[in-house]
Formats: structure tokens, sequence, C-alpha cells
């Protein structure tokens, strides 16, 4: 069994629980590159926590750090997910262990059908989502469960992407700017389904661009600037705060 040290006692930590999600002063290159800095934040089960910052602030590479992809390489730090530590992990346990990456690219896999897709992200006994399931939350993808996955419009490859991580039974879902070249009124759908996902409970941390509408979606919010935490706080007190905004996230 592994056993959750206590990050309470570090100075600038407040003296809480322990979080759900908690990343502990990440450091990780790329190469020779130094690009998270010592990035600490917790997430609280159920809840939506926004990752906000710049282009180029270092939100992808920390959501690729935490997911063990490799690149960047972590090469200080902790992350725990309810009492699991994916920083001593590869990819494949920290996705078993319940982390549910959703790239900016989406990765939809060639080929394939809607269903298909969705049936390889499954787990064998399936122990996530069923289909079914799945369909009742994005009915556009049961509409097109024989189309080639490739082939469906960015918004529903954003859905089969999202879905396709809740068929693996993840614990916490990590979205890299799931709104990118995304009409609105799809936009809306998806904050809907994010709405859905978590009154069941998930685990959110969601990067984008789109800070005033993730902003509005999310209870807390984070903010990177060159590789280091320069906000954590509540989602409303950074709608509230005008200078922080144009500082940090230029609206
Ligand atoms: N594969 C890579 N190799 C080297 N540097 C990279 C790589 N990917 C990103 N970077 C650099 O890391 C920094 C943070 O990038 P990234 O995490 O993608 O920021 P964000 O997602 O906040 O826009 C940037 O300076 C970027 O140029
Ligand atoms: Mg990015």
């Amino acid at each position: 069994m592994n056993v959750k040290p206590d990050f309470t006692r570090s100075a600038n930590q407040a003296a809480t629980a322990p979080a759900y999600f908690s990343i502990h002063d990440i450091h990780a290159y790329y190469g020779e590159s130094y690009i998270v800095q010592g990035v600490s934040f917790n997430v609280h089960e159920g809840e939506i926590l926004a990752l906000l910052g710049r282009n180029g602030a270092g939100k992808t590479s920390t959501l690729r750090a935490c997911a063990r992809v490799g690149s960047p390489e972590l090469r200080k730090g902790e992350i725990w997910l309810d009492h699991q530590p994916l920083h001593t992990m590869n990819a494949n346990q920290a996705a078993q262990a319940g982390l549910g990456l959703v790239p900016e690219d989406r990765r939809i896999i060639p080929g394939l059908t809607v269903e298909e897709n969705l049936k390889l992200a499954q787990i064998a006994p399936p122990l996530g989502w069923s289909i079914e399931r799945v369909y009742e939350l994005f009915p556009r993808l049961g509409e097109r469960r024989k189309q080639e996955g490739v082939t469906l419009s960015g918004g529903e490859q954003q859905m089969l992407s999202i879905a396709r991580a809740l068929c693996r039974d993840i614990k916490v879902l990590l979205l890299d700017e799931p709104y990118e070249g995304l009409a609105p009124v799809i936009v809306d759908e998806i904050e809907k389904t994010l709405i859905e996902v978590k009154k069941l409970g998930m685990t959110t941390v969601l990067v984008e661009q789109n800070a005033i509408r993730a902003l509005e979606l999310s209870d807390r919010a984070v903010i990177l600037d060159t590789g280091g935490v320069v906000f954590d706080g509540s989602a409303a007190e950074v709608l509230a705060d005008e200078s922080l905004r144009a500082e940090y996230l230029a609206i």
C-alpha cells in the first residue's frame, strides 16, 4: 500500500486534508530545456479546476508530465492521485491508475468507426462506462456510431475523445483546450456535457485559451506563467480581478 506523504507540513501550503489529485513541486525538461519549474497545485474530488496562462506558459507540458508520457521528462516532484504515486509510473500505469488525458490533437484512430474507437478504449472486463451510457451522454456519437471517427466534425471528434477517456473508468479528466477551433454552439454542447460529467462526481482539470468560458464553468483556477504558478484561488476571484486577467491572461 502506498501512503500519501503529508505535504501540509511544507512552508507555503495550508494545513488541509491531502487533495484527491495533488501535484507537488514538479520540474520537467525537454532535453536540456527546463520548462515546468516547480509547479504545485491540488484538485479536490468532484471539482473543475481551470489551468490557465498565456500561450507557452507550460499548461500542456504540465498535463503531459502528469500523464507520464515521457516528454517532457519529469525529473523532480510528486504527483498523487487518490493515494497512488503517479510520479513513479509510466504512461500506461498512470492511465490505469485513473488519469485520463484528452490531448489537444484528439488522436482519433483512423480506419475505425466511432464505436470501434470507443471499444478500443474500454478496458476488459469493462469497468468503465458502457457504450450505451456514453451514447446517452453524447447522443451525436450514438447517431454516428458506424461512421469513421476521423470523418466527424471537430466538435464531434472532441466529444469522442472525451467519451473514450470516460470508457476507461478514470478518476481525473485532463482536458487540453477542448474548445479550440470549435463554433460557440458546439462549445455550448461540450460545456453541457462537462457539467453532466461533474454531476456524476468527476474531477476535471480544464486547460483553455478561452479563459472566461473556462472560469465560468470552474470552481477554482490556477494560473501558470513561464513554468510556475502565479495564482491559485477561486475562479470567481479571477473573473472579478481585471488586472490579474490583463497581466497573465491578456483578457
Ligand atoms: N517538445 C518540445 N520541445 C521543446 N520545448 C517545448 C516542447 N513543447 C513545448 N515546448 C516549450 O515549452 C514551453 C511551454 O509549452 P506548453 O507547455 O506547450 O505551453 P502552453 O500549453 O501553456 O501553451 C514553451 O516555451 C514551448 O516552446
Ligand atoms: Mg498547450
